[in-house]
């Protein structure tokens, strides 16, 4: 390994920055929330899940790296009060990730779909990322400087037989971050999602039902077009680090797909050929 590469993979590469991560007490939030205090940022957990979310914070050494506060997303004094929380605990607000997420019912069709199954998921998925928008936006425009990410998901990019609360709630987390992204430029603010492929989250393993880790990372990875490697939680949060950090300091409105390519392939061809012929 070259010294140049050595340097840069030993570097803090959030030094000084304060990140605030909804949904940061599971999953993609969980992971991103450890990878970004190893890169030097101080990171405040906003989660409904209390205990797991102080049990996190607890295996760090204070408070002054890594703390956690309640807030339901959809709640908008929660938001109000975790934002408001960064700024007095760390003094600023630097990164903003809107990643808290459900998935709701896993029907698909759109005669079975609940009403209020669909109300509440685009509650959490898509009313919640517009308030942890607005509220750090409070912030990050006086300050002229800022971060916001969202969580989205592949199903923004490539349509698959989803439940049409959970997609129509992602495609509008892009929209939302588009329009974010055009509005807040102005004031030094850079907008991003990223949206990724299948994890093997407490999420998916809820939505899966009987199947374990193992056996939906299996089912993942032999969907996915990239093979011989299992996308994990870290490599979602890898690609947040990397927009969270100057390294992308000129990157903004896009919708980062962190899919091995899956979202360019489409097999439908390709599989009534085979039929045809066997
Ligand atoms: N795992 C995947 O395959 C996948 C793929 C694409 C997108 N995503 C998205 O990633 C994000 C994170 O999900 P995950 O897979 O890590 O699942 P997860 O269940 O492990 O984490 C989601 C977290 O959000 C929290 N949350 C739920 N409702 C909340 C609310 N009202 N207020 C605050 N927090 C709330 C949960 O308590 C949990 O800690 C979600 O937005 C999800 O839609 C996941």
């Amino acid at each position: 390994m070259s010294s140049a590469l050595s340097a840069t993979l030993a570097a803090k590469r959030l030094e000084g920055k304060v990140a605030l991560i909804t949904g940061g007490a599971s999953g993609i939030g969980e992971s991103t929330a450890r990878l970004f205090v190893k890169h030097g940022a101080k990171v405040l957990i906003a989660d409904v899940q209390d205990d797991l979310g102080q049990s996190i914070c607890q295996e760090f050494d204070s408070q002054e790296t890594i703390s956690y506060v309640h807030c339901d997303v959809t709640c908008d004094s929660d938001v109000q009060n975790a934002v408001d929380t960064a700024v007095s605990r760390y003094g600023k607000l630097d990164i903003m990730f809107n990643n808290a997420g459900i998935s709701g019912k896993p029907e698909e069709k759109i005669l079975a779909t609940e009403n209020e199954d669909f109300k509440k998921v685009l509650d959490v998925n898509i009313f919640g990322a517009f308030l942890g928008a607005k509220h750090a936006a409070r912030v990050m425009i006086p300050a002229k400087k800022g971060c916001i990410l969202f969580t989205s998901s592949i199903v923004s990019v490539c349509c698959t037989d989803c439940p049409y609360a959970y997609i129509a709630s992602k495609y509008a987390v892009v929209g939302l971050a588009k329009n974010l992204c055009v509005e807040l430029g102005q004031y030094g603010i850079r907008v991003n999602s990223i949206s990724p492929f299948g994890v093997a989250t407490p999420m998916v393993k809820s939505a899966f039902g009987i199947l374990g880790k193992k056996e939906i990372e299996e089912l993942v990875s032999s969907a996915a077009n990239l093979k011989g490697v299992v996308l994990e939680a870290d490599d979602i949060a890898q690609a947040a680090l990397y927009l969270a950090s100057d390294e992308s300091k000129y990157i903004s409105g896009i919708n980062l797909a962190v899919d091995g390519g899956y979202s360019l392939t489409n097999p439908s061809f390709s599989m009534a050929m085979k039929s045809l012929f066997s």
